[in-house]
């Protein structure tokens, strides 16, 4: 049976534990693919002597499709993002992050379906900082027309594929005239090719309070690259938490799959973790290989496991962060069972 190469990029605390988790659950459903691990993050240090060895970077540009655990980033000093660099490495511009209600989980919120778009290569996330003297720096916020059309037609696009009735642009233009103005700008532009689309705009801390109360009223959110960042963390609390929130990166000539959720060194090598998010990811990227090679066998076995979680969740087989008990070896005995 022929398989498809997927880059394996285990990554830091929890990574290796979902990452195993992954692929007990590929194994159980005679997924055809095959992995190619390849080391990123603290861990790349440990094993290679670098956080992003140049092979892991290539690894993935020859193959095409990744699925990585999360990459520990050290605060206020140290080294680069490796998240970061390899979406920028590899023009990974799109990060698309579906937020949806999953029976058997208890939340506040019913009924939530957004699809988070964020634009994944520059924005605040540029890098550039600097300290013009000490005790002032500025952090430069990067906006481009090429990027900014690109990610509203990478959004507009996904709506129209995915039946979707409405994109909705949160900024801060009224404050940052020039960066966010041409971000909205642009969106508009893109808007004018898609007239079967809504196009909405909202100032991003009004737009949040109308979120939290009322996420239905939210299909796709347009956002640049922080404004992203934190509202998929917050859009995931609607539903349950980054133990259930998944997410991919979409270039032209890669794609990587990530769960929303980071290393969670709090609970990393407990065994607790709740592989969910990386499953997931898994299904997307299964997907993913079933739309662009055209091979049902992955589409088959990304329905095959999704209704396993899904059946494994109603029947309350659940982890300690859904309210569960299971740890996570529990979860993928729980999910293989109902395979
Ligand atoms: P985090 O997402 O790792 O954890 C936030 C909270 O959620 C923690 O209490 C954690 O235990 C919990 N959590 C996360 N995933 C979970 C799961 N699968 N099951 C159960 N509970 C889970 O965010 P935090 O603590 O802000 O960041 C930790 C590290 O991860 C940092 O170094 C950060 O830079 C990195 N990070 C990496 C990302 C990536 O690789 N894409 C994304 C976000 C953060």
């Amino acid at each position: 049976m022929s398989t498809h190469s997927i880059v394996l990029v285990p990554g830091d605390g929890i990574g290796p534990e979902v990452s195993a988790a992954v692929q007990s659950v590929f194994e159980a459903a005679e997924a055809p693919v095959s992995w190619i691990t390849r080391y990123a993050g603290v861990s790349a240090m440990t094993e290679v002597g670098s956080v992003l060895p140049e092979e892991t970077v290539e690894t993935i540009q020859e193959h095409g499709v990744a699925l990585k655990g999360p990459c520990t980033t050290p605060v206020g000093k140290g080294f680069t993002s490796v998240n970061v660099t390899l979406r920028k490495r590899l023009d990974l511009y799109a990060a698309c992050r579906p937020v949806r209600n999953l029976g058997g989980v208890e939340t506040r919120y019913k009924d939530v379906d957004i699809v988070v778009v964020r634009e994944n290569t520059e924005g605040l996330y540029a890098g550039i900082e600097n300290e013009v003297t000490p005790g002032v720096v500025t952090s430069i916020k990067v906006v481009t027309e090429r990027a900014t059309h690109r990610i509203a037609r990478w959004a507009f696009e996904y709506a129209r594929a995915h039946g979707r009735k409405t994109v909705t642009c949160m900024h801060k233009a009224n404050i940052m005239k020039m960066g966010d103005g041409l971000f909205i700008r642009c969106a508009r532009e893109i808007d004018k090719e898609y007239p079967d689309i809504q196009y909405n705009e909202l100032i991003i801390d009004a737009g949040c309070m109308r979120l939290v109360q009322d996420p239905t009223k939210f299909d796709v959110l347009l956002l640049s690259n922080l404004y992203g960042d934190v509202l998929s963390d917050l859009c995931a609390g609607f539903v349950g938490g980054l133990g259930v929130t998944p997410g991919a990166n979409f270039g032209e000539k890669c794609a990587m799959f990530e769960a929303v959720h980071g290393s969670a060194p709090d609970i990393a090598g407990k065994g607790v973790a709740n592989p969910l998010a990386f499953i997931m990811s898994s299904v997307m990227m299964l997907n993913h290989l079933a739309e662009t090679r055209n091979d049902p066998r992955c589409k088959a076995t990304a329905d095959k496991i999704k209704g396993a979680y899904n059946r494994a969740l109603e029947d309350g087989q659940k982890t300690r962060d859904l309210g569960g008990e299971l740890n996570t070896e529990g979860f993928v005995k729980a999910l293989i069972e109902r395979m």
